[in-house]
C-alpha cells in the first residue's frame, strides 16, 4: 500500500474476526515499532504481546470500555521506560502509530485504547511501576469498516502567523 494512502485509509477498528493474527504479522508489526523515531534515538519503548484470552479479559475489565480489547485476538501495550526518555509521550506514542499504520498495511485492524487505568494494567501484565504507559492496541483482522471524517485543513492551517489564513496554497478541502 502507498504510504500517503495508507496514512489516509487508516481507521480505529473494535470489530474483530476471530481469526489469531499470525506471528510473522506481530513480528512486522514490531519491526516497524523498531524503526520509529524517537528522542536523541534512545530508542526507551518496550512492548508487550498479549494473545491469553485469560489476560485479555483481564484487561479488559480493569478499562471499563466495553468488550472490544477482549474480542481482539492481539494486544500489543506500548510502555516507556521515563528513565530513558526526556520525553517518553511522544516517544511512545510514534512507535504505537507506526503499529497502528503496519497493522493496516498488512490487512488488519487496529484500535489504540488509552491506558487510564495505569495501575490495574501493569499489574495484570507485571509491568514496574516506573514504566510508563502509553498505548493500548487492539489489533485483528478487521470485522467493520468504519467512515470517519476530519476537519478542512483551512480550519487548523495558518501561514507566517497564526491565525492569518492567507498563503500560497487554496486548499481544495
Ligand atoms: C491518543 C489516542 C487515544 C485513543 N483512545 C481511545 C480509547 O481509549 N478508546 C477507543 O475506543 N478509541 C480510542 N482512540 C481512537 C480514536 O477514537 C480514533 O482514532 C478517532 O476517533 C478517529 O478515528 P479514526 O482513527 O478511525 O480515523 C484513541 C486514539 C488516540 C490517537
Amino acid at each position: 500500500m502507498e504510504l500517503l494512502e495508507a496514512i489516509k485509509t487508516r481507521r480505529a477498528i473494535r470489530r474483530f474476526k476471530k481469526d489469531p493474527v499470525p506471528p510473522e504479522l506481530i513480528e512486522k508489526m514490531l519491526e516497524a515499532a523498531r524503526w520509529a523515531p524517537s528522542s536523541i534515538n534512545c530508542q526507551p519503548w518496550e512492548f508487550v504481546v498479549v494473545t491469553n484470552p485469560e489476560t485479555k479479559q483481564r484487561m479488559s475489565r480493569a478499562f471499563v470500555i466495553g468488550p472490544f480489547l477482549n474480542e481482539a485476538p492481539l494486544v500489543i501495550v506500548v510502555a516507556v521506560d521515563r528513565l530513558k526518555s526526556t520525553c517518553p509521550v511522544q516517544d511512545g506514542s510514534i512507535a504505537a502509530y507506526a503499529i497502528w499504520l503496519a497493522a493496516h498495511d498488512l490487512g488488519l485492524g487496529a484500535c489504540w485504547v488509552n491506558p487510564t487505568v495505569q495501575f490495574g494494567i501493569k499489574r495484570i501484565l507485571g509491568i514496574p511501576f516506573n514504566k510508563r504507559l502509553v498505548s493500548v492496541i487492539a489489533i485483528g483482522y478487521p470485522n467493520e469498516a468504519p467512515v470517519h471524517t476530519r476537519k478542512k485543513l483551512s480550519d487548523f492551517v495558518f501561514f507566517e502567523k497564526h491565525g492569518n489564513k492567507k498563503g500560497p496554497i487554496e486548499f481544495k478541502e
